[in-house]
């Protein structure tokens, strides 16, 4: 039937690792939102307009053709027809995204077009940062996931290959950009089980949330 898990969490907290394989464990689609707010921020760089001019950033989001699959053994970005799973995770994005995830507007319209995922999925595992408290306050499961900051930046330097002290720093600027928003889309819903990662290897998590979709 029916199933719709929530995973939220600032970066390096695993949950992008976490969440593909518990869909791809229980057979349901998977939902990267950050890919669509850093594939938003691909086309306003693209664009060459002002980051700070919030109505034309909001304007060229209304107006990207944005794709992107949804199956957890490998999903596809593209917007106007260009692949660009690589370029939304190179420094230019990762720097502006938290910029353009801010303005209302963007949110706005994907939170629109993540619920109408999530409609027309069975069963879904969503990730994100707010997607247990804005984006499908009535998911089944809600889980926000959570590690010391210096694991965080371990795992992302892992994944990245870039320096953990230049990772530290990036994460921290945008924990801050993200949580300083009016409507802080970092705030944990109030019924989210929350779940510190630090220490705990991928497998570890998969089953525990697995344990808790059964309960
Ligand atoms: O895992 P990491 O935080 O590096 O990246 P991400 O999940 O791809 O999200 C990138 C950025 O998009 C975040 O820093 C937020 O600024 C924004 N974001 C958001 O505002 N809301 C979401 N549901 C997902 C991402």
């Amino acid at each position: 039937g029916r199933c719709v898990v929530a995973v939220d969490g600032p970066s390096g907290s695993g949950k992008s690792t976490v969440s593909r394989r518990l869909a791809a464990g229980i057979g349901a689609r998977y939902l990267d939102t950050g890919a669509m707010y850093r594939a938003v921020t691909w086309s306003v760089l693209r664009s060459g307009i002002d980051l700070t001019d919030a109505e034309s950033v909001a304007k060229v989001a209304g107006e990207v053709d944005l794709r992107i699959g949804t199956d957890p053994h490998g999903y596809g970005v593209t917007a106007d027809g260009v692949g660009v799973d690589v370029e939304i995770r190179g420094p230019e994005v990762t720097g502006a995204v938290s910029a353009v995830a801010a303005v209302p507007a963007v949110r706005a319209l994907l939170v629109a077009r993540q619920r109408e995922m999530i409609a027309h999925a069975g069963r879904i595992v969503v990730e994100g940062r707010d997607i247990g408290s804005v984006v499908a306050p009535d998911a089944d499961l809600k889980v926000y996931l959570t590690a010391s900051a210096e694991a965080r930046a371990a795992r992302r330097s892992a994944e990245d290959a870039t320096e953990v002290a230049v990772t530290a720093a990036d994460l921290a600027r945008r924990d801050t950009l993200d949580s300083t928003r009016k409507a802080d889309p970092l705030a944990m819903a109030a019924d989210a089980v929350e779940l510190d990662t630090t220490g705990l290897g991928i497998d570890e998590v998969v089953a525990r949330l697995r344990e808790l979709l059964t309960e």
